[in-house]
């Protein structure tokens, strides 16, 4: 299974993409998370990365083909992936495409994770990670026992450096203005599934695993 997930920030993708990795044993492969690796780490792309990101603006088309390109050549993707967070523009788009036509591998499908403006502000701000066990939570959505799990355990709620409301709303922005246009580029091709991905994380992997 080759598929893109593709939604706003907060619409759950990383959430999404994760279950999946674990429930079909293919690979999450999450641009940002790649990114802030490389921010993490130093790295040359990571420097030049940095400060685009906690703008909360796109980071150049040829850096992330690069990065994704690399990646779709590792052999984990050989029975399929997710890809999060990538393509983020026409682009991209058109780049992934060429790039798996070539491998003789295209695309399944790309699922739209539909959610209304007011839910996304709240995942976003709410976001926090767990700085021993990386799992991602959320102050207003998941569980108390959840939360405690990670602080009983030594661990940290560490909040992204681009959760902010300012750089929320312009990465907000910049995905109506780059993003969303790659809905109409997989409807023309016939690749686009759409989902509600409002409700519980239970709720929503229910109605994703349908779709697919
Ligand atoms: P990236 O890391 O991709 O961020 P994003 O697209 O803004 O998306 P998010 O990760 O914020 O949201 P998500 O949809 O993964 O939601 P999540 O599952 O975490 O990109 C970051 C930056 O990197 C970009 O701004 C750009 O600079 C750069 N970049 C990355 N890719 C690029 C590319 N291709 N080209 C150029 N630049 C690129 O969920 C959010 C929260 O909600 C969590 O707290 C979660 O617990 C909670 N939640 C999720 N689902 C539910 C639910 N159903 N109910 C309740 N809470 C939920
Ligand atoms: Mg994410």
């Amino acid at each position: 299974m080759r598929i893109v997930l593709l939604g706003a920030p907060g619409s759950g993708k990383g959430t999404q993409a994760k279950k999946l990795m674990a429930d079909r044993n293919i690979p999450q492969i999450s641009t940002g998370d790649m990114l802030r690796e490389a921010v993490a780490n130093g790295t040359r792309f990571g420097l030049k990365a940095r400060s685009i990101m906690e703008a909360g603006n796109l980071v150049p088309d040829e850096v992330v083909l690069g990065i994704i390109s690399e990646r779709l050549s590792q052999p984990d993707t050989q029975d399929g992936f997710v890809l999060d967070g990538f393509p983020r523009t026409t682009q991209q788009a058109l780049d992934l495409e060429e790039l798996l036509d070539q491998m003789g591998t295209p695309l399944d499908t790309a699922v739209l994770m539909d959610v209304d403006l007011d839910i996304l502000m709240k995942r976003l701000t709410g976001r926090r990670t767990c700085s021993l066990t990386g799992k991602l939570l959320n102050v207003y959505f998941s569980s108390q026992e959840e939360i405690d799990e990670c602080r009983s355990a030594g661990g940290e709620l560490i909040q992204r450096e681009d959760d902010n409301e300012e750089t929320i709303g312009n990465r907000l922005d910049v995905y109506r203005e780059s993003t969303e246009p790659l809905i109409e580029f997989y409807r023309e091709r016939d690749k686009l599934t759409t989902i509600n991905a409002e409700g519980t994380i239970d709720e929503v992997y229910e109605r994703l695993t349908a779709a697919l």
